[in-house]
């Protein structure tokens, strides 16, 4: 095992599930000890009765200050300290900006972009306390670079999310603190299901990526852990695009096939 990130002690937030999990997988393997923090109880114990000691699990509602607040304090209670944090935990949803729910809005804007601020908040204010650095990552998304039909809340949401972390390698930098952002195409996780379960729902994804293909969570679990890492040592402030190139190609009209499929069911 390469000597990446082992008996380092990291936080996770919404690990029951996708890209959060496959990053607790990895950094355990790695030798690393993981908090993971989601509001589904099930998925946290299934994977804590998975990986054992290295892993602690708690409720963790990424909206809720109190609850993150006691997400950091764990690593420190249980683990002695915390090195690694990754701000994952989001999710969107489907209308378009004129038609668009404002408390819907409000819920994908306050999971995104306020979940990732508190945990940024508090994982960077104790690892700045114990003067040894530290890493956070968080999980934008391809969204943020590249506009999206009935994405907007989302959209919005994962931009102000590299600008926070942005912010916060300014703010932190000097403590030792580096802080990226990560952001996938199309990963196969339970957010994204439906588009399998849709006839061709993953077809202009795939056409509108020269990988010519989607992700596992696992390739996103990858840089995550580089960039946790100290092989990352020198890299702060930093998007990296997890998207097999889609970026320079667009986004897929998922709203105009969300709509025809609405209308044949009718
Ligand atoms: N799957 C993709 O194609 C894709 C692409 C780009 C970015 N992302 C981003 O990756 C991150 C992970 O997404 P995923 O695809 O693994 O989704 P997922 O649905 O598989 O996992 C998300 C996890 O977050 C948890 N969660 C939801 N609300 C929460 C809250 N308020 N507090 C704590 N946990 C909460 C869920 O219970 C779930 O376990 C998200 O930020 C998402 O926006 C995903």
């Amino acid at each position: 095992m390469a000597d990446r990130i082992v008996g380092k002690v990291a936080v996770v937030t919404g690990a029951a599930s996708g890209i959060g999990r496959a990053v607790a997988r990895r950094f355990v393997a790695e030798g690393a000890r993981v908090v993971g923090g989601d509001i589904d109880e099930v998925g946290l114990a299934a994977l804590a009765a998975e990986l054992g000691d290295a892993f602690v699990a708690a409720r963790c509602d990424v909206t809720v200050e109190a609850d993150v607040a006691s997400l950091v304090e764990l690593a420190t209670s249980r683990f002695g300290g915390l090195d690694i944090a990754v701000a994952n935990a989001g999710g969107g949803t489907a209308a378009e900006l004129a038609d668009h729910d404002f408390a819907e809005w409000r819920r994908v804007v306050d999971l995104c972009l306020h979940g990732a601020f508190l945990t940024v908040k508090h994982a960077g204010a104790a690892m700045r306390t114990t003067g040894l650095g530290g890493s956070i990552v968080t999980i934008a998304s391809l969204n943020a670079v590249q506009p999206g039909r009935g994405m907007g809340a989302y959209c919005a949401a994962k931009a102000a999310v590299v600008a926070l972390t942005e912010v916060a390698a300014m703010e932190l930098g000097p403590a030792g603190v580096r802080v990226n952002s990560v952001a996938p195409g199309l990963v196969r996780t339970s957010a994204t299901s439906r588009l399998w379960n849709r006839p061709g729902g993953v077809d202009e994804f795939v056409e509108n990526t020269p990988l010519g293909r989607f992700a596992e969570p696992e390739e996103v679990a990858s840089v995550v852990l580089f960039l946790a890492s100290d092989e990352a040592s020198f890299v702060s402030a930093s998007l990296y695009g997890v998207d097999g190139g889609a970026r320079t190609k667009r986004y897929p009209d998922t709203i105009s096939a969300i709509q025809r499929l609405r209308g044949a069911a009718t």
